[in-house]
């Protein structure tokens, strides 16, 4: 698997997996973008990267903004925004978050909806996904402690989080009109972080 720098530099050389195995595999990736804000900078971000993805990617965005906040009252009859939530997730092959930071931890809205998946524990649907993370926000360290938390929380839970790391500070030049990253060093850097998921994936999944 290739170990990524922050720098980006892949350190590991190796040819990745999704390109030694059958090319019409097909993965379903769900994109979870961890903010309830309309004009959310990390839907953009994530918007962006799943351009880098191959094609053997098909990509969904799971909303969380219409999820209610826990309770475990509701677990006798279950609100069906939670049941749709929790099924998009459980049929995904793998998770992608990505996510501003809230108070130097992850969002409020993300952590419900992580735990609306995480209940009841036999059922909980991130135990053995393939999981990456990402965010950006327009401060210095672009979400690194906050992805610390949810690094924390997934392990918890079982999730098979993605070794390396991927903070990026928001500019307001960072994604072109046309959905596409300004610079090449940022869309190099982000391609081999992506490309070390794809990896992850098709390893851990079989087909
Ligand atoms: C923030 N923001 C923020 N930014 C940051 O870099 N570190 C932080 O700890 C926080 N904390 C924080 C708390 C709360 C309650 C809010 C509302 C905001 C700023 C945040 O990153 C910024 O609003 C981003 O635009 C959020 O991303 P979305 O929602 O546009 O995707």
């Amino acid at each position: 698997m290739r170990i990524h720098a922050r720098d980006g530099v892949a350190a590991v050389p190796c040819r990745p997996a999704h390109t030694r195995t059958a090319a019409l595999a097909t993965y379903r990736l769900a994109i979870v973008v961890g903010s309830n804000r309309r004009a959310s900078i990390n839907r953009k971000l994530a918007e962006a990267m799943a351009r880098l993805l191959p094609d053997t990617f098909e990509v969904s965005y799971p909303r969380i903004d219409d999820l209610p906040m826990y309770n475990l009252d509701l677990e006798a009859e279950r609100p069906a925004e939670v049941d749709r939530f929790t099924a998009e997730i459980a049929a995904a092959d793998a998770v992608a978050v990505v996510m501003p930071e809230h108070n130097r931890s992850l969002p409020a809205v993300l952590k419900n909806a992580i735990d609306w998946g995480s209940k009841t524990m036999p059922s909980n649907v991130w135990r053995g996904k393939p999981v990456s993370i990402t965010g950006t926000t327009p401060g210095a360290i672009g979400t690194a402690v906050g992805q610390q938390h949810l690094r924390q929380i997934l392990g918890i839970l079982g999730a098979v989080v993605q070794g390396g790391e991927a903070y990026i500070q928001f500019k307001p030049d960072l994604i072109a009109a046309d959905g596409d990253f300004t610079s090449a060093d940022t869309r190099g850097f982000l391609q081999a972080y992506v490309d070390g998921f794809v990896d992850l994936v098709t390893r851990m999944v079989p087909r």
